[in-house]
């Protein structure tokens, strides 16, 4: 009788990295909660602090497809879901934090201040641009929506774009003179426009043709100094 063998999924080093730092910043979270650590607006402080976890997650989750153009690694690639379900994760524990322990949910309140306030409209927009791409992020509607998914996930950049606005919007200050506590937002949103440029097919193309490059010619290189050691 012919013998089944099943191999075990392997777990590798990043996805065990990935998994601590996802659910570690709320872990963080609970502790500073409960030994007292936390400002003395802690509700803020939460909403606050669960908003920049989800900029950060979205940011790596941004940053797979260039390093893996760059270094190569296919791995990276592999991890974007998680990743990218981690940024959804904190986004939402962000807004419910705002809606549930701001405001008890009051849905009329909500949409007040929603209309009202710029930078919660932007949120909004972004949020509402998360939700399909977190529900169809499992294999199975890759499988069933085909060259759909593609286009639909292509959503990926504006909402990106945009959550870095509410970001910036959200500072005290103004964004659009530059002034207040902008700078952070600012720098981190350029760093997701290059990561989104280097996302670019034909940008790709021309970062993976320089990493071949040099690595045939590093190769070659040291298959020289082997035949002709010093
Ligand atoms: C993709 C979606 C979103 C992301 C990535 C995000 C992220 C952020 C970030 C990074 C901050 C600034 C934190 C800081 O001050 O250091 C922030 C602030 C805030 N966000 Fe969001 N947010 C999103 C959507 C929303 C939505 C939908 C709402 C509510 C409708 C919302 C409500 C707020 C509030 C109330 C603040 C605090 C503003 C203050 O400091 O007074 N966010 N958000």
């Amino acid at each position: 009788m012919p013998t089944i063998s099943r191999t075990k999924p392997k777990i590798t080093w990043l996805q065990v990295v990935i998994h601590t730092l996802g659910w570690l910043p709320l872990a963080w979270l609970f502790y500073d909660y409960f030994a007292g650590r936390l400002s003395v607006n802690p509700i803020q402080d939460i909403e606050q602090r669960l908003g920049r976890i989800a900029v950060y997650f979205l940011i790596a989750t941004l940053a797979c497809t260039p390093f893996n153009s760059l270094f190569g690694w296919l791995e990276f690639l592999k991890r974007r879901r998680a990743l990218g379900l981690y940024a959804f994760m904190y986004t939402s524990l962000h807004v419910m934090v705002f809606a549930g322990l701001d405001y008890g949910f009051n849905l009329s309140q909500l949409f007040d201040l929603i209309t009202q306030k710029l930078y919660l409209l932007v949120g909004t927009i972004a949020l509402l641009m998360l939700i399909p791409l977190a529900a169809t992020s499992f294999d199975y509607f890759i499988r069933r929506m085909g060259r759909n998914w593609k286009r639909l996930h292509w959503l990926i950049y504006p909402a990106a774009i945009i959550s870095m606005l509410h970001y910036a919007l959200a500072q005290k200050g103004n964004l659009f003179a530059l002034r207040g506590n902008i700078l952070k937002p600012f720098l981190l949103g350029i760093f997701m426009i290059l990561l989104l440029v280097l996302r670019n097919p034909s940008v790709r193309k021309w970062v993976i043709g320089i990493r071949r490059k040099l690595s045939v010619r590093s190769r070659h290189l040291r298959h020289a100094n082997k035949i002709n050691p010093g």
